[in-house]
């Protein structure tokens, strides 16, 4: 049960139809893309810290708030450059951001509404910024690509720290969850 990042990435971007016109229409704007990054960044830490359990993660320790409004700009910017053409740098990428939020313990109740409001207030300054709906289509995708990775990330440890301390075969695990779906 081990994700390979690379095939994934693959994966996600043909599901979610992640077009070359899309990747196109991103890194001609990446200019904008940094530019709106920091308001960005105070809108979605604005939005995590109205919520008590979010707002006590992210003043967990010193400073964390400060280094995270540095990681969202690179990580916003990096949505329109692709890192390396949305290659193997930016899934290895993706991955790691994925597996440093399921050691924290932030889980999808806490990440699928903070990305809807991303995709949503981008798109919102795209539109006052007389930007094209290519664009905040192109957006809505990437930014569905990269949920996919942080969501996966909580299902990919959690099994595989039940099968390492349980010692069951992947096959036992997959029946036991479907026979647990099926009494609830
Ligand atoms: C749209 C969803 C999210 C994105 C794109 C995102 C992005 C990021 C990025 C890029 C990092 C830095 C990873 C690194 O150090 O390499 C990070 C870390 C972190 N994120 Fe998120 N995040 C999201 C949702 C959340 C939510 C919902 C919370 C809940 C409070 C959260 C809390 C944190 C914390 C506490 C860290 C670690 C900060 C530290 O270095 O101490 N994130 N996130």
């Amino acid at each position: 049960m081990s994700l390979e990042p690379q095939e994934f990435m693959s994966k996600m971007v043909s599901r979610i139809g992640f077009t070359d016109d899309d990747r196109q229409v991103l890194q001609s704007t990446a200019g904008w893309g940094l530019e709106i990054a920091p308001a960005m960044a105070d809108y979605f830490y604005e939005y995590l810290g109205r919520d008590a359990e979010m707002s006590a993660i992210l003043n967990e320790s010193e400073g964390r708030i400060h280094r995270l409004h540095e990681t969202f700009v690179a990580w916003f910017h990096e949505m329109f450059t692709g890192m390396d053409n949305w290659g193997d740098a930016y899934a290895e990428r993706r991955w790691r951001i994925g597996l440093i939020h399921v050691r924290i313990g932030i889980g999808p109740q806490h990440v699928v509404p903070a990305m809807a409001v991303v995709v949503h207030e981008a798109g919102k300054r795209a539109q006052i910024d007389d930007k094209n709906e290519q664009l905040r289509e192109a957006l809505a995708k990437i930014c569905m690509v990269d949920l996919a990775f942080i969501e996966q990330a909580y299902i990919e440890v959690s099994s595989a720290a039940v099968l390492k301390e349980t010692g069951w075969s992947e096959g036992l695990f997959r029946r036991l969850v479907k026979t647990g779906a099926g009494s609830m």
